[in-house]
């Protein structure tokens, strides 16, 4: 028999599938159209011993070991809960079904509860680490009961990424803790690559550097405090060539970026949770105003779009990087922390920063100090105060200040930088300009506020 089946043989699908035989799992697969089975199972070469393919989706279901596990990898949302439906009629008690797509959380604690009712059991799974991850190791973030977890752990320890011969793979907590974990994950990949995008852009208009250029100083800060993937591809891709026409290929990319969705959800989660993950929101916010060029075109036309140059200091730009990487971090981190409050679902960060090093789109250097750091525990539950990475913030926040007044200065935007800025400025301000919004909203709508002499609620000499 199967240990586990699995469905939607697509980029991801036929990769964990893969992946999952490997490891020495018998692994049931069934996809929605026969032929991409067929060509599945023809280029699985000598893993086809470990692959089962039935025709029909009751064999399927019949194939897996009890109580039986199978991962639905197609596109979240309604495709998943079709094939979800679909699979029912044939299901036991205590089966257990996976969203190991992208869904958005809530809809995996809805899913969970409607499934529960009818006496099944559910997981919900970030997977992180593209196509790549998913065929040799990804970053695993799983949500549901305990006793799904402990069916599915083997399986998925097998195949997660190693980071020093630990698995990167754990159970988040109950119900949609583990996709709203990985919808973070993915709020702060949208933060990184906003910031490594706008060092680029800097070294480029300030300092008038060539993209190979650029990209061989991200290949020499990989080797540092900035070590991560994102820096690393990042060093790739500004040193490749267009074969078609020997461009430099960034030069030949649309400058309108793409999102589906996981960063938008990050920043909606962060509003409702009363939080503010406004390095986060800048990302996201930036890839929808790169996506207006024809609005952007006409600003540039009506509006002048003379950007001063004034080249700024390249260990400058790396202090910078690395000071608001860790403010990214830290919004992510809070954001876990309020969640995992809300929803009961005792997250372990440090284990989240654990299960981060390797494997996933994330990783850096940076998060083996962070998951130190969050084992020891954090002062005032704020990542950016921990030994370890209070040091680094402080040592580049004047880098971090000079480069965002020099592009701000040039007229060269960077949202996601100044956003670190104002939030790390915001943070260690002891007394704010709360007092006159508090006065302007007793004012208008007799409010209240609190006195900082007297307690309870009090008014304004405003007058009626
Ligand atoms: N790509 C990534 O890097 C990545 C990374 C992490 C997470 N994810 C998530 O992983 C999930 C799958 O992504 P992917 O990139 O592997 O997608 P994909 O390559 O587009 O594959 C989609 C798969 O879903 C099946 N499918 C679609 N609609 C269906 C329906 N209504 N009923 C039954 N099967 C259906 C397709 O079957 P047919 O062959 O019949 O069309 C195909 O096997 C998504 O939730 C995605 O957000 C992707």
């Amino acid at each position: 028999m199967a240990d586990i089946g699995l469905i939607g043989l697509g980029t991801m699908g036929s990769a964990l599938a893969l992946n999952m035989a490997e490891k020495g799992n018998d692994v049931a697969v069934w996809n929605r159209t026969r032929a991409r089975t067929d060509e599945f199972l023809a280029e699985a070469g000598d893993l086809a011993s470990k692959l089962s393919a039935p025709e029909g989706l009751d064999d399927f279901v019949n194939s897996i070991r009890s109580p039986r596990a199978i991962v639905v990898m197609v596109k979240a949302g309604a495709p998943a809960q079709a094939v979800m439906d679909s699979l029912k009629p044939y299901l036991d008690a205590g089966d257990i079904l996976i969203d190991a797509g992208n869904a958005d959380f809530n809809d995996t604690r809805s899913t969970e509860a409607a499934l529960k009712a009818e006496g099944f059991d559910f997981m919900g799974i970030g997977v992180s680490g593209g196509e790549e991850g998913a065929r040799h190791g990804p970053s695993i973030m799983a949500g549901g009961s305990v006793a799904a977890w402990e069916r599915l752990a083997p399986i998925l320890k097998s195949i997660a990424a190693k980071f020093e011969d630990q698995p990167c793979a754990a159970h988040i907590g109950s119900d949609g803790a583990g996709h709203f974990v990985k919808t973070v994950h993915n709020g702060i990949e949208y933060a990184d690559m906003q910031m490594i995008a706008e060092v680029y852009g800097l070294m480029r208009h300030m300092n008038g550097m060539s993209p190979a250029g650029i990209g061989a100083q991200f290949e020499a800060w990989n080797s540092g405090a900035l070590a991560s993937y994102l820096v690393e591809i990042t060093g790739q891709v500004l040193q490749a060539d267009d074969p078609e026409t020997g461009k430099p290929m960034v030069d030949v990319i649309l400058d309108s970026a793409g999102q589906k969705g996981t960063g938008r959800w990050t920043v909606i989660e962060a509003l409702k949770l009363g939080q503010s993950a406004n390095v986060i929101e800048a990302a996201v916010g930036a890839r929808g105003w790169s996506a207006a060029r024809d609005l952007r075109a006409m600003g540039a036309e009506m509006l002048g779009s003379d950007v001063a140059v004034a080249p700024v200091d390249l260990e400058d730009l790396a202090a910078a990087l690395l000071s608001a990487r860790i403010l990214a971090y830290a919004q992510g981190f809070t954001l876990i922390g309020a969640a995992s409050d809300e929803f009961n679902w005792s997250v372990d960060r440090a284990e989240v920063a654990e299960i981060w090093r390797a494997g996933c789109i994330i990783r850096s250097a940076l998060l083996d100090t962070i998951a130190g750091a969050t084992r020891a525990g954090l002062p005032g539950d704020a990542l950016y105060l921990a030994d370890g990475l209070r040091e680094p913030l402080l040592a580049g926040l004047p880098a971090l200040r000079r480069i965002v007044g020099a592009a701000v200065a040039a007229g060269f935007p960077v949202p996601a930088l100044s956003g670190a800025v104002a939030y790390l400025d915001t943070m260690r301000q002891p007394r704010g300009t709360a007092d006159l919004i508090q006065a302007q909203r007793d004012f208008f709508g007799a409010h209240g506020f609190g006195r900082v002499d007297a307690e309870g609620q009090h008014h304004g000499p405003w007058g009626s």
